[in-house]
């Protein structure tokens, strides 16, 4: 048993579709999050500015009391070299092999879509782990840079015309290779999974990255003999690195739940 609080980080407040998933099947788990929202988004910066970026919210995160590393971030999650997220000295985990894992075991015909952000789909990190997987199994990638400014931004609404129109197109070369299931390559994109849907015709079956890493890392903690001991419902810490004012309204979005907890300005060095 371990009471340490399991860390959890993204480039902004997408990782907090992971948390609120967190909440629900670890409900008496601690959580330190960090959301580095002065510098989102990371999926359009060079392979080495996020490296550099994640290796900060990493240090951030290993000062506090934490158990456990995870990387509620597409982007970090694809781009984070193995000898680096393998030498931590704590367990880790990211959003591609639980996605990935769940799209491979649910794949009705073995077409495979993923969705991500520019830096995801080029490092092609979650095709490689397919297909490590599954060797038979097709996968179709396109990268949605504007998607996360549009989530960032709150215009999340299923009838949002604005954001509809950018999934359509986003969407039209999968749809055309008759794709049977879509990862929703980026911890932004789960808050407007009933867009994706609509569009798909709810004929695709769509992988939140959330719920699957939550469960992933359920399993690690369990494994290891490392779920906290706790019978209280635990606490969660949220750290940006922007300004406060504002997160609240956000980040209940994403939580699904009003935000409770304390809340910090941090810099990162
Ligand atoms: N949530 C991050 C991801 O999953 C956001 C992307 C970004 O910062 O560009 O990729």
């Amino acid at each position: 048993m371990d009471n340490r609080a399991i860390g959890v980080f993204d480039s902004g407040l997408g990782g907090l579709t992971v948390v609120k998933e967190l909440h629900k099947i670890l409900p008496n788990e601690n959580i330190v999050y960090l959301g580095d929202t002065g510098r989102v988004p990371y999926g359009s910066r060079s392979r080495e500015t996020i490296i550099k970026y994640a290796m900060q919210d990493i240090n951030f995160l290993k000062k506090k009391d934490i158990k456990m590393i995870v990387a509620a971030c597409g982007t970090v999650s694809s781009t984070l070299p193995r000898e680096i997220s393998e030498n931590l000295g704590l367990p880790y985990a990211d959003v591609i092999l639980p996605s990935a894992q769940e799209a491979c075991a649910l794949t009705a015909h073995g077409r495979i879509g993923v969705v991500g952000t520019s830096a995801s789909m080029r490092s092609n990190a979650y095709g490689k782990t397919i297909r490590n997987i599954r060797g038979d199994v097709r996968v179709f990638g396109n990268a949605c840079p504007l998607l996360v400014h549009l989530v960032e931004n709150g215009l999340v609404q299923p009838d949002n015309q604005i954001t509809r129109l950018t999934v359509e197109m986003y969407l039209k070369p999968l749809m055309e290779e008759n794709i049977d299931t879509l990862i929703l390559g980026c911890t932004h994109y789960p808050i407007i999974y009933d867009i994706f849907n609509q569009i798909l015709d709810y004929n695709v079956t769509l992988i939140d990255p959330g719920k699957c890493t939550a469960r992933y890392v359920k399993k690690i903690l369990t494994a290891n003999g490392m779920l906290a001991e706790r019978t209280k419902t635990g606490v969660t810490q949220y750290n940006v690195t922007d300004q406060v004012s504002g997160f609240d309204q956000t980040a209940s979005l994403f939580l699904g739940e009003p935000v409770s907890g304390s809340l910090n300005q941090v810099e990162l060095v």
